[in-house]
């Protein structure tokens, strides 16, 4: 089965970016002059997904604003002879098909999946964590595209984590089968101890699912956090029908995060083909300062 539909929670509350995200959905936080959301955009069409639902909820207006024509702007940049500029942003809509829905109340990333029910139906899907960011070479769902054309099983994408932080994800219970190939059989969502832990091998930010989780989904009870957990569910897939992981190579920024945030846009900063020769040069200068 070709995939062609990927699905983009960003209804969270993340109280981690508090109080900024109050008002502005960390998935709309910029890297350089982009918000977060749009790379994950730019990744799917890049791995030639082109329809796409982004999951968004009260307050997270600005994400549709941002997918949506801008009359006002191109009207301005056409005026002043900026017709490119006025194109590019065009552009920013014109890419995909790109489609909303709102998870009501912040119950959970496995809740929010289940509300792309609808809009998937019966096909295999995409799913890219909104705050999870990542560059590389190849788009990490093309990578995860190639492990499920090779084994037709679900796919999560995965690192190894260092082993005091393995609380704060997932642990996966997993087998290689290739280099940087897993088939997982099991798995625990912020495991309590190292003792349930499976091991520091973690999903981050995407996987590649079957539709059957959505009935899943739908029997799956609040876990860790009283939240619905897609761990849980895609943990009821491991253990029944099994699921493939890809140690996949890139580099992941966690806009989720405080810390993550501010990496994510010095690391790309100093690649801005605008500024990046002066942040480079400013970098350099202040770093003589720390
Ligand atoms: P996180 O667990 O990082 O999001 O979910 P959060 O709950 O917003 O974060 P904190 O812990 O309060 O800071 C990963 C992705 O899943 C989405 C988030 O928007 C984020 O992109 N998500 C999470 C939902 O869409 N709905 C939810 O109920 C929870």
């Amino acid at each position: 089965m070709k995939i062609t539909k990927a699905v983009i929670p960003a209804a969270g509350l993340g109280t981690r970016m508090l109080p900024i995200s109050k008002a502005v959905p960390k998935e709309m936080l910029p890297i350089v002059d982009r918000p977060a959301i749009s790379y994950l955009v730019d990744e799917a069409i890049a791995s030639g997904i082109h329809d796409i639902l982004i999951i968004t909820a009260a307050g997270k207006e600005s994400i549709e604003d941002y997918f949506d024509y801008s009359p006002r702007y191109e009207a301005a940049l056409t005026a002043k002879g900026r017709t490119g500029d006025a194109i590019m942003l065009r552009q920013v809509a014109d890419r995909a098909n790109i489609h909303f829905i709102r998870q009501r109340e912040a119950t959970g990333l496995g809740h929010a999946v289940l509300t792309a029910k609808a809009f998937v139906g019966d096909d295999d899907f995409a799913v890219l964590y909104g705050d999870d960011i990542i560059f590389s070479e190849k788009p990490v769902t093309a990578q995860l595209l190639e492990v499920y054309e090779r084994f037709g099983l679900g796919v999560a994408g995965v690192k190894e984590v260092p082993w005091e932080q393995v609380f704060r994800y997932c642990s996966l219970k997993a087998d290689p089968v290739d280099t940087g190939i897993y088939r997982v059989s099991d798995m625990i969502e912020k495991p309590a101890s190292r003792e349930q832990a499976f091991s520091n091998l973690s999903i981050l930010g995407r996987v590649i699912l079957p539709a059957s989780i959505f009935e899943i989904l739908e029997h799956t009870a609040p876990g860790a956090g009283g939240e619905i957990q897609l761990t849980d569910a895609m943990r009821s897939l491991a253990r029944t029908v099994g699921m493939s992981a890809v140690d996949f190579e890139g580099t992941r920024y966690d806009m989720g995060s405080k810390l993550g945030f501010l990496i994510a846009n010095v690391r790309q900063g100093v690649k801005s083909p605008e500024v990046g020769e002066a942040f480079r040069a400013f970098l350099k200068e202040f770093s003589g300062e720390l």
